[in-house]
């Protein structure tokens, strides 16, 4: 469990800084009356809409809503969580984060993560050294030159070589039983029974050494994958040749969660002061030799298929966000696996494109062939996701025929009713009538368009804003969408959980939820009966603590997850607390409503449709 920052520190911290101070490191801003502006760093615009107040210690941009105190402010501008910006913050005005509520085994956890970190720290120092030391490393800087890499490249990179043998890292950081324990927790040894025990064990290897440990890399480039702050996390190594496996990648770790990171994006930030599109690729090597090329804005998955965490942490970096993949059966596969992750997030203003290459081919081996400019071109002109999702959708369909249009109106419909509320899905609804022939202005309201609170300046109006007419025909030139960047949403699959988690993290802030939930208890669904529960139980006993709270439901099904849940309690802060709670209540209410909406929409479409074929 992470320990709670005191919340006396964080009001002391927030006293202590100046809000204006924190911004006007990052961002120029000007004095303009009583407050400041500047353009705002969290949208792409011209003229500055990005205000700070030094009397109530705010930020706010009326182009896209952004908005918070200076822990806030960070949070957004480093995207790290809130304890990292705390930590930032204060270390900025030479606070420490008090520890005391830190508990012994969290304190235990963050000094052996450290130490960890060192460890990869020092193994990727071990393995850039070998790549200059070895004297079997001109194979490799061949290999590297070969794929067009230059030293510099190799430089930014860290890139590294781990030389053939069993136990080079081993003998060089591992001279104690300690450390050597140390080197398999941070996935860069493997101790010897372990490929024995389990034939069928990645790591199994007929010819380790009998005891002790052995490397895991051998003879392979290493890769160092760093995490959000340049911290060496992990490593991918790839053999020379064309040996199997091509590709070993260090472990899940403490300190290493492939599902979260994504090699690249530390270099990529690093490269750009504000990014503004990301190129999501496969492989290392596309990473690499996309930067080689002077596209320094890609990142890849670690051999996980990209998920809604590695979105959402893009999105709110960039909202510009382009997939690459290859042009066969399994890149459209991948393709329409992305779309679904995708289309939850896809908030007013964020846009999603893919770009297919030709069958046989991936970045690296296209950029080296057409070479930055054809390259980016391609990207300028990858397919929008409004796009491919009507292409794929229609793929098997002849529109010509009247039940085929009625086929695609039904087959959007669950598809539509995953996208957020804005202005998009309702470009999406007279896109699909469009195409099935049916006259748009017909349509209901964009669900939710009006109730849309985080987008001050969103048209109030059912027609697209005029700047986004164009787009509703699929230009996706003339098409920035309007800017805003709310709270991502919750994964449909968690939000009760989550819901769950903050009241009996807090239970007092259940009493804030007041609107009707009967539209929840119609989900029938089994977290979010126990979320009513606990609702119900705090507005009969407002005074109800979190143990109590699980005394009620002890030894039910209901009360051990609830245990599971209290022992993977987060850090908020009170009134941020509060404010998820009512986020995540206001959203699901209005994804109901909003499914209500669109099922209302698309009913009508299906009516013209039957009314036209009847006529004929
Ligand atoms: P090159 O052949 O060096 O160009 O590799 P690539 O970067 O083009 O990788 P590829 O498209 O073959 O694979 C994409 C990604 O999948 C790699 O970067 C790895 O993360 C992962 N991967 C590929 N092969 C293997 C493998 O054999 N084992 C594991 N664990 N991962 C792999
Ligand atoms: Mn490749």
């Amino acid at each position: 469990m992470a320990g709670l920052i005191p919340q006396s520190f964080i009001d002391d911290l927030l006293q202590r800084v100046d809000i204006v101070d924190v911004v006007d490191k990052r961002v120029q801003l000007r004095k303009t009356g009583k407050n400041y502006s500047a353009l705002c760093p969290f949208h792409q615009e011209k003229s500055p809409s990005f205000s700070v107040e030094p009397d109530k210690q705010f930020y706010y941009c009326f182009g896209c809503g952004a908005g918070g105190n200076a822990v806030g402010f960070i949070m957004n501008y480093d995207s790290v969580d809130f304890p990292a910006a705390v930590e930032s913050l204060a270390a900025e005005y030479g606070l420490d984060v008090p520890k005391e509520a830190t508990t012994k085994a969290e304190q235990k956890r963050q000094s052996e993560n450290s130490r960890l970190l060192e460890l990869l720290e020092q193994a990727s120092r071990y393995y850039q050294l070998q790549l200059r030391k070895h004297p079997g490393k001109q194979a490799v800087v061949d290999y590297l030159k070969e794929r067009g890499l230059s030293g510099t490249i190799a430089r930014d990179f860290l890139l590294g070589f781990a030389p053939p043998g069993w136990d080079n890292l081993l003998k060089t950081l591992g001279s104690t039983k300690a450390d050597q324990q140390l080197l398999e927790k941070a996935g860069l040894v493997i101790p010897r029974d372990k490929s024995q025990a389990d034939p069928d064990s990645e790591d199994k290897e007929p010819d380790a050494p009998a005891d002790g440990y052995y490397d895991r890399f051998r003879n392979r480039v290493m890769f160092p994958i760093r995490n959000n702050r340049g911290q060496v996390i992990g490593f991918g190594g790839r053999v020379l040749g064309d040996d199997k496996p091509k590709y070993l990648n260090s472990p899940e770790t403490p300190v290493f969660h492939k599902g979260r990171e994504l090699y690249g994006l530390f270099e990529a930030r690093r490269s750009k002061r504000k990014l503004s599109r990301v190129l999501i690729v496969e492989g290392y090597m596309d990473v690499i030799a996309l930067a080689q090329a002077g596209i320094d804005n890609s990142v890849a998955t670690l051999g996980t298929a990209c998920n809604a965490n590695h979105l959402s942490r893009l999105f709110r970096l960039v909202n510009d966000i382009i997939f690459c993949f290859d042009g066969d059966d399994a890149g459209r596969a991948a393709a329409w696996r992305a779309l679904q992750v995708a289309i939850p997030l896809l908030e007013d203003g964020r846009q999603v494109s893919f770009l297919f290459l030709p069958e046989g081919e991936d970045p690296d081996s296209r950029v080296r062939a057409v070479g930055k400019d054809a390259f980016l071109q391609s990207l300028d002109n990858a397919t929008p996701l409004a796009d491919y999702l009507f292409a794929t959708l229609g793929k098997d369909l002849d529109l010509a025929d009247l039940a085929d249009r009625a086929r695609l109106v039904k087959q959007a419909q669950t598809i539509l009713s995953q996208f957020p509320k804005g202005v998009y899905v309702q470009l999406l609804l007279n896109r699909l009538a469009e195409l099935v022939g049916v006259t748009v202005d017909k349509l209901p309201a964009a669900p939710g368009v009006e109730a849309d609170t985080s987008a001050r300046d969103a048209p109030a109006t059912v027609e697209p804003p005029p700047h986004l007419q164009d787009w509703s025909r699929g230009n996706r030139r003339s098409a920035t969408t309007r800017p805003g960047r709310g709270p991502d949403p919750v994964p449909d699959n968690s939000w009760s959980l989550k819901a769950i988690a903050l009241i009996l993290a807090r239970p007092v802030i259940a009493l804030s939820i007041k609107q009707d939930l009967s539209g929840l208890s119609r989900l029938n669904d089994q977290d979010t009966d126990m979320l009513l529960q606990l609702i119900e139980l705090v507005r009969k006993e407002p005074h109800i603590d979190s143990y109590e709270m699980l005394g009620y439901f002890y030894g039910s099904p209901v009360g051990n997850q609830l245990t599971q849940l209290l022992k993977n309690e987060q850090i908020t802060p009170t009134e941020g607390m509060e404010k998820e709670l009512q986020e995540i209540i206001d959203s699901r209410l209005s994804s109901i409503s909003r499914q209500a909406e669109i099922d209302r929409s698309l009913d009508i479409l299906r009516d013209r449709l039957q009314q036209e074929s009847e006529t004929r």
